[in-house]
């Protein structure tokens, strides 16, 4: 997506009333921001372990419901929709919508249709979790119409369910669980087997850049789904539940290459991010820094998930003097996170930009 296409979007439409396009005030009116995982990438459908924050960017919802058995959306990103609740065509931007109206109507709301309007300025197809953001909008904005607590853990596993029941993509709970249960300027450590949270204070001395790539995700989702098959392959050959219980001489059990790179990640990268903690709590930026450089090498060379743009973003970053920088979400494109001194953030981020035309910076935290 080229620099500033989601602000300009959102300007765009902020002068278009949920009032004036639907004829009626909105019953409620829910946000929720996206995130940026430090380190711990594709470890959590393996049941490992995954730190991010949240990133200032947000979605607003603005919801009424109807009698009419109709999902009438309007989107500062997608466009406007009007479909029978029962038929959204799939791939449409109102799946969303129609897999949150189902999960609440499972928790006893009597839903029929509705109204929406959503804004946002997270970059779509960028790693840094829209969709999981328009996901705990959209429950956070229903919960309060039908009168329905949910606690976060509840809400992102029904962001979750959202994915891979309405959606098709097989993902992991650390989006839903940072969308829904992160908080600025503090780091949530979370062990996505048990869902277990920590939460770390990220030091004042360190800022950590979200740089775009300028280049989106492609094939993204299914070699999503070909990375998480092969790690299931490989947990069944070495008797595993969950991925991240094995250890580096497992590997030997494995029948491929291709398996042993993948489960080599994993493996080392759960041991990155228990380091990377307590590099946070220590306020140790250079051991911090190369734990995210090693787990970009790892991204790159044992997972297989990221891209020349990605890999070069990421040198440059380094080379104007960051501490450590990797690809963060699903790879394949989208955005970099730096670890960066906070007195010369901005400096570095400016010579990165003017050296990589296409990048844009979302935010500096
Ligand atoms: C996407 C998925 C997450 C996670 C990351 C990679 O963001 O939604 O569940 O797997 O990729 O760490």
């Amino acid at each position: 997506m080229p620099r500033a296409f989601c602000v300009v979007k959102w300007l765009a439409m902020s002068d278009i009333s949920f009032e004036d396009y639907f004829g009626c005030a909105p019953q409620a009116v829910a946000s929720a921001h996206g995130r940026v995982n430090l380190i711990g990438e594709h470890t959590d459908y393996c049941g490992g372990l995954v730190m991010p924050t949240l990133i200032n960017q947000k979605l607003v919802v603005q919801i009424a419901l109807t009698d009419t058995d109709e999902i009438h959306g309007k989107s500062s990103e997608f466009g406007t929709m009007r479909t029978p609740a029962l038929h959204v065509p799939s791939g449409s931007w109102l799946c969303f919508v129609k897999g949150a109206i189902s999960l609440m109507n499972e928790k006893g709301a009597a839903i029929k249709g509705l109204n929406i309007l959503t804004l946002s300025t997270i970059p779509s197809g960028g790693g840094v979790s829209s969709s999981a953001a328009f996901e705990i909008a959209l429950l956070r904005a229903l919960s309060d119409i039908c009168a329905i607590a949910l606690d976060p853990k509840e809400m992102a596993m029904m962001g979750q369910r959202i994915e891979h029941e309405f959606i098709g993509t097989k993902c992991g709970i650390m989006d839903q669980m940072a969308v829904a249960g992160a908080s600025f300027k503090q780091a949530l450590s979370l062990d996505c087997a048990s869902l277990e949270t920590q939460i770390i204070p990220i030091p004042k001395d360190m800022a950590f850049a979200v740089i775009h790539s300028g280049s989106s995700r492609k094939l993204s989702d299914s070699l999503y789904n070909e990375r998480l098959a092969e790690t299931k392959k490989a947990c069944a050959q070495m008797g595993y539940e969950q991925l991240s219980q094995a250890k580096l001489a497992d590997l030997k059990m494995l029948s491929d290459e291709i398996l042993m790179k993948r489960s080599h990640h994993v493996i080392s990268e759960n041991r990155r991010v228990i380091a990377a903690r307590q590099a946070l709590i220590n306020n140790d930026e250079l051991t911090l820094g190369a734990l995210m450089r090693e787990s970009h090498l790892s991204l790159r060379d044992d997972y297989e998930v990221s891209s020349e743009v990605l890999d070069n973003l990421v040198s440059l970053t380094i080379a104007q003097g960051a501490y450590g920088a990797r690809l963060t979400g699903a790879g394949f494109g989208g955005c970099i996170v730096a670890l960066l001194n906070v007195d010369s953030a901005y400096e570095i981020i400016q010579n990165v930009l003017v050296q990589a035309p296409n990048a844009w910076l979302v935010d500096c935290l």
